[in-house]
C-alpha cells in the first residue's frame, strides 16, 4: 500500500479541506494509506528550537520521511498559501543536510466556497516546493470550490462527475509516485 502523509493547510475542525482529504481518502481506499501531520502545535519555525526540539517537530518530520508521497491540501488565504503550512515546509527543510522534503513526490490541491477554489494559493505553494527539492504533480490540477451537497454524511463524494474527478486525480497521484518516487 503506498503510504502518504497528509498535510491540511487548516486546523479548524470543520475544515472544507480536510473534508476535501478525507473524500480523497475514501476514493484511494485499498491504495493509499493516509497518515493526518498533525499541525496544530507545531511551533513558527525558531533555530534556536533544535537545542531541545519539539515533539511536534520531530513527529512531522518522521511523518514526512516515512511516506512514499506527500498530499498537501489548502485553503487560499489571503491570496497565498497558509501559514501554518510555511512554517511546517520551514521545519521540514532542516537541520542543514536534513531535509525531509529532498525527493519527496508531492501533489497538491485545496478548496474553497469561492469560485476560484484556491488557484492561486496552489501556484504559490507549488513554486516553494520545487524550490525545498520535491517531485511537485504539476498536472493534472485540482481546483475545487466546495460544495456541501456533493458530500454524504460520512463524507464521501456521492457526485458523479465530481467522484470521477477526485478519483482521475488521486489515480494521477498514485501513478506520479510509482514514476518520480525512490
Ligand atoms: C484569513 C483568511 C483569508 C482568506 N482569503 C481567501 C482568499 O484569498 N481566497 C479565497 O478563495 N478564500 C479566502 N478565504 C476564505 C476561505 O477560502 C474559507 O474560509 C475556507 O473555508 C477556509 O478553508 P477551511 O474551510 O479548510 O478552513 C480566506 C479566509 C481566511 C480566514
Amino acid at each position: 500500500m503506498t503510504k502518504i502523509a497528509v498535510l491540511i493547510g487548516s486546523l479548524r475542525k470543520d475544515s472544507l479541506n480536510r473534508k476535501l482529504a478525507v473524500a480523497l481518502e475514501k476514493l484511494a481506499d485499498g491504495r493509499m494509506d493516509f497518515s493526518y501531520a498533525d499541525l496544530a502545535d507545531l511551533p513558527h519555525y525558531n533555530d534556536e528550537l533544535w537545542e531541545n526540539i519539539p515533539d511536534s517537530v520531530m513527529a512531522l518530520k518522521q511523518t514526512i520521511e516515512a511516506a512514499d508521497g506527500v498530499l498537501i491540501v489548502i485553503p487560499e488565504y489571503n491570496r497565498t498559501y497558509p501559514g501554518v503550512i510555511k512554517d511546517a515546509i520551514d521545519w521540514g527543510t532542516r537541520p542543514w543536510g536534513k531535509n525531509s522534503w529532498a525527493g519527496k513526490p508531492v501533489a497538491i490541491t485545496g478548496t474553497s466556497p469561492g469560485v476560484i477554489g484556491t488557484a492561486v494559493a496552489q501556484n504559490h505553494l507549488r513554486a516553494t516546493m520545487v524550490t525545498v527539492g520535491t517531485a511537485v504533480m504539476g498536472q493534472p490540477e485540482l481546483y475545487y470550490a466546495y460544495k456541501p451537497e456533493h458530500f454524504d454524511a460520512d463524507g464521501a463524494v456521492t457526485d458523479d462527475s465530481t467522484k470521477s474527478f477526485l478519483d482521475a486525480w488521486i489515480t494521477s497521484f498514485a501513478d506520479w509516485i510509482a514514476k518520480t518516487g525512490r
